[in-house]
């Protein structure tokens, strides 16, 4: 058996998060009187907090100052933080489990790769903290995806070439950061919507042992 770096992204792949920054981000966007719907929810998948509100303040072009933005940013992430409180491992998503015990049992590296700065808590609170050989996140990178630099950082904390890396993914911006790592992609979602990815799935219930094996082994 070979060895290869299995990263995933955590937001929209191994749980279900991405409710909760809609609901905050709307309130960010309520108070600053702009309209927020969840088609626009879309693209902030994968991007950055700082990001995020930029692309929020744009839709409605709505300027504030920086201190404003500090502001936002904190009331965003203390509300997003009272529905993470109450997670736990019924938050994870279907077919999750199987795939990370199959890679435990074949002794397969496991990194996440996420933008987000509460990763941690959020891994504890459903209780997978364990499973990971590696946590890179939002605290670790600078450049935010589609910028390759996560997952790159990734494969290197498992001691793996980015050729020998499969990245999990969600979102559009983190399909395009493993591809220009030159990394496996596989895409969790819409196929349309995920149509750069190299292998796509609409859940990990739909991703076989034979396939992983595949990816091992190639
Ligand atoms: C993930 C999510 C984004 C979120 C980002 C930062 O990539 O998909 O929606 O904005 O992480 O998360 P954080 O928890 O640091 O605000
Ligand atoms: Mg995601």
């Amino acid at each position: 058996m070979k060895t290869k770096a299995f990263i995933f992204d955590l937001d929209g792949v191994i749980v279900d998060t991405a409710k909760y920054h809609f609901l905050a981000w709307q309130n960010v966007a309520k108070s600053l009187g702009i309209n927020f719907t969840h088609e626009d929810n879309e693209q902030l998948k994968g991007v950055s907090r700082v990001q995020s509100l930029e692309l929020i303040l744009a839709l409605g072009n709505v300027q504030i100052t920086d201190e404003q933005k500090q502001e936002y940013l904190l009331k965003k992430n203390e509300e997003y933080l009272t529905y993470i409180d109450k997670m736990d491992e019924s938050e994870i998503l279907p077919g999750v489990m199987d795939v990370l015990n199959f890679l435990k049992e074949n002794k397969q590296p496991i990194i996440l790769g996420s933008a987000s700065k509460n990763a941690r808590p959020i891994l504890e609170k459903v209780n997978i903290l364990h499973y990971f050989d590696d946590i890179v996140d939002g605290n670790d990178v600078s450049n935010a995806k589609p910028d390759p630099e996560v997952f790159l950082v990734g494969a290197k904390k498992a001691n793996q070439t980015a050729t020998n890396s499969i990245v999990f993914e969600d979102s559009v911006a983190g399909i395009q950061a493993a591809n220009s790592a030159g990394m496996t992609s596989v895409g969790i979602g819409e196929k349309t919507v995920l149509n750069e990815a190299d292998y796509n799935f609409n859940d990990f219930t739909e991703i076989s042992k034979d396939f992983l094996l595949k990816l091992i082994n190639q």
